[in-house]
């Protein structure tokens, strides 16, 4: 099986994207699947931007200096969707503003992957090749494996507090 960093990453992305439409599929009353849904939302996108924040991004920018300015907008893109998980995490799914609260997530992480995948991993592809994608994608396997699955696990909140004071 491929250890492609970009193939793997691109691999999570699809997943999420399916959760996301499950959501906007799902009735509007329909509050016990919503609340599963959204979950299992968290904890792709909690694992996912781990391995980003952890592995990817820093190899990206440690490699491609050229590429830092779009390195710093991930994180920071990364940083809003923490927010609204971490309060998302904490909501019924029968509140007020959790479908909307959803919504904005879903928007912004769908411009997010967007950004990843038609702006700068085409950049990375290139600049880095096949051998070092293969290399960042076997580390980015092994951390998965560790990876926090909630926000409130410390890793997890170690990652958000390192985006505000860093
Ligand atoms: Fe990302
Ligand atoms: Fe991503």
């Amino acid at each position: 099986m491929s250890t492609d960093a970009i193939v793997l990453l691109k691999d999570d992305h699809k997943q999420i994207r399916k959760l996301f439409k499950d959501f906007e599929n799902a009735g509007e009353t329909a509050y016990a699947a919503k609340g599963k849904l959204v979950d299992r939302i968290i904890e792709l996108l909690t694992v996912h931007t781990y391995i980003e924040n952890e592995v990817m991004y820093p190899r990206v920018r440690e490699l491609l200096p050229e590429l830092e300015d779009d390195v710093l907008e991930s994180y920071e893109e990364h940083h809003v969707a923490d927010v609204l998980v971490v309060e998302l995490a904490a909501m019924k799914p029968d509140a007020e503003r959790f479908t909307a609260k959803t919504t904005v997530l879903i928007e912004n992480v769908r411009h997010h992957i967007e950004e990843e995948e038609q702006e700068w991993f085409p950049k990375v592809r290139e600049g880095l090749g096949r051998n070092v994608l293969q290399q960042i994608g076997a580390e980015m396997q092994k951390v998965r494996k560790t990876a926090p699955k909630r926000p409130s696990q410390p890793s997890a909140l170690k990652k958000t507090i390192d985006a505000v004071i860093a």
